[in-house]
């Protein structure tokens, strides 16, 4: 959550921080600011995004400086309470939660803050150990970061050591960009790749001092450490609209390419399936005997699609959890022979990384299926994975690289299932769906203007269901979850069979189901009984099916059958279509919906 963009070098130090921020402002966007260091420290804040900072309050003459775009976790979102936070001789940038804030503030006898903030009172407590510059800052800030407790991604500075930023991290992610007489400092390389491909990531419980002609690492005793410079790749270079009116309907469309780029080299035509990512021997393969899916939003969801056909392909029991619970939840599990997968689009997501470390304490496999390459999730796991390479995903809501977790971890299913000598059949179905999809999407978009014509007949509806059996319910959920992002609707998913359970009681005239109805014979007639009983209560009724439009159905939308693994991505178009149409008539901030960030690294 948050971005954070630093920079020291030879040049204007205000302008590399802003376009550095722009970047990041999908990891928040309710306030932002900057401060540069000349003799002394000038700040700007504002509320809103980055855009209404007021630059030429800034000098042009300072060549360094943080900046921070902000999604508020301690106190509303306001100009005092956004960053940087200077206190008496620092001046900071924070991502993460400082838990024992309050504690901090009561033994400083803290009357004097300016915010509420959390951050604020790490600046104070960094200040009062620096003394007036009677230790060094590095100093006081290892000091500092031993008696705090929580999550923190930092860039310090301080006008009595001018020509340097510290850089800390705790289980918020830092990236430090290797440059020629200057370096960078940034949450996430988006903000620092049109500068430099090299970057360092700090580890947890690190320091890094950096200078412009240098970069030193330091653990919490300030020893050193050998700093690991990495090759940032083309795929995490800058995304840009095109034509595109918003990054949601671009990524849509981008499903297609997204997909091949997924496959290439690793599904081939003659029904294989290879990945070189997975860590797992001919024995870990063979002693699997569950596999457990963990991730947040729309990845748990990708998990929960996948787990139908997991349970199937493998014949293997496939639980899904939450982050969020699992790190708090005692299941049971055996330990060597469970192999733990983490789903993330970011990488990033703090509740994904506190349950990998929970994994490995109770010593399970652990996997990862991402996108961003380098981050915090593809790295803490043992078992390797694998990277999604659909390219950056800027829209929250996340809808390509949805599509791509659910391929990828059929692609693992179908390995897996060759590498315990099961049914080479479903290895080579399931690579003959997958490299089928990026036309069948394609097909799929000529959808796209009847989809606009039915939301703008059904876009009145207050309360929304969507309903599906089996893996169209994971389905169903997802769609929900996409247009209450992007629309502000309180959309609800059910089972299909569940609705007489209960939810059927708010069926009326402001009510509209979207009712999946699967290919499959039997649950197809299922779900025909639902439309039925919802019929008879007077409820609206859009069916999307891979057959013509039934008999009291009031909107419908006829799909492809690609198959029985991959059936569910094509509905899923449709529903992120029709998300993206709703909020395109009611008008919201569609690529940044209010309250929420792309990336969720704090609990
Ligand atoms: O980066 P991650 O995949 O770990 O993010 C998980 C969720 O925060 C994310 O999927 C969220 O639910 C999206 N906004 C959904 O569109």
């Amino acid at each position: 959550m948050c971005g954070i963009m630093g920079y020291l070098g030879e040049r204007p130090a205000k302008d590399i921080i802003y376009t550095g921020l722009k970047r990041l402002e999908y990891r928040g966007y309710d306030s932002a600011g900057v401060a540069v260091l000349t003799k002394d420290v000038q700040t700007i804040k504002a509320v809103g995004d980055t855009s209404k900072l007021d630059l030429t309050k800034l000098p042009k003459s300072a060549t360094i400086g943080i900046g921070h775009t902000r999604w508020a976790t301690h106190g509303r979102p306001s100009a005092q309470n956004a960053h940087p936070h200077t206190y008496g001789d620092i001046t900071l940038v924070h991502n993460g939660i400082i838990e024992n804030y309050q504690d901090i503030k009561d033994s400083l006898k803290l009357s004097d803050l300016k915010s509420q903030t959390d951050s604020e009172v790490l600046a104070a407590l960094i200040n009062n150990n620096y003394q007036k510059g009677k230790i060094s800052l590095i100093e006081a800030l290892k000091r500092s970061l031993v008696e705090v407790s929580g999550t923190f991604g930092l860039v310090v500075m301080s006008p009595l050591e001018s020509n340097q930023l510290l850089v800390a991290r705790r289980g918020s992610p830092i990236v430090i960009g290797v440059g020629d007489i200057q370096n960078f400092v940034a949450s996430d390389p988006s903000a620092i790749i049109s500068h430099t491909d090299k970057v360092i990531y700090l580890e947890d419980d690190q320091i890094a001092r950096v200078t412009r002609t240098s970069i030193e690492i330091f653990d919490l005793k300030l020893k050193h450490k050998n700093p690991n410079i990495n090759r940032l790749s083309k795929s995490e270079a800058e995304a840009t609209l095109g034509h595109y009116k918003t990054y949601l309907e671009k990524e849509i469309k981008e499903q297609p390419e997204s997909l091949k780029n997924l496959m290439r080299g690793r599904v081939s035509q003659k029904g294989t399936v290879k990945l070189g990512g997975p860590n797992l021997d001919a024995d870990d393969a063979n002693n699997l005997e569950q596999i457990l899916i963990i991730g947040c939003g729309t990845s748990y969801y990708a998990g929960l699609y996948a787990k139908y056909k997991l349970e199937e392909m493998l014949n293997m029991p496939v639980i899904v959890e939450h982050a969020s619970e699992f790190r708090y939840r005692h299941g049971a599990y055996k330990s060597n022979s469970t192999l733990a997968i983490f789903i993330s689009q970011s990488g990033e997501t703090a509740d994904v990384l506190a349950s990998i470390q929970e994994a490995k304490r109770r010593h399970l496999k652990t996997m990862g299926i991402v996108n961003t390459i380098g981050s915090s999730v593809a790295r803490a796991v043992e078992h390797g994975g694998i990277y999604l390479h659909a390219g950056q995903e800027v829209s929250v809501a996340s809808t390509k690289a949805y599509s791509s977790m659910v391929s990828a971890i059929l692609m693992f299913g179908a390995q897996l299932v060759y590498q315990r000598g099961g049914n080479s059949n479903i290895t080579k179905e399931v690579a003959k769906e997958l490299l089928m999809l990026p036309s069948e999407i394609k097909a799929t978009f000529e959808l796209h203007e009847n989809i606009k014509k039915l939301t703008k007949q059904i876009n009145h509806f207050e309360k929304w269901f969507y309903l599906g059996r089996n893996s169209l319910y994971p389905v169903a959920l997802e769609g929900a979850l996409k247009l209450t992002e992007v629309s502000y609707i309180h959309a609800q998913a059910f089972p299909t069979g569940e609705m007489k359970h209960g939810p059927i009681s708010l069926v009326d005239n402001k009510h509209i189901s979207i009712l999946l109805l699967p290919e499959d014979e039997t649950l197809y007639e299922k779900g025909i009984s639902a439309l039925e009983e919802l019929i008879a209560r007077g409820g609206t009724i859009f069916t999307i099916s891979t057959r013509p439009k039934p008999k009291g159905s009031n909107y419908h939308l006829q799909v492809t059958y690609v198959g029985e693994y991959t059936e569910g991505l094509i509905y899923n178009i449709c529903l992120q279509l029709l998300a993206l149409e709703v909020a395109t008539i009611r008008g919201v901030n569609i690529d940044r919906p209010r309250n929420l960030a792309k990336s969720v690294t704090v609990e």
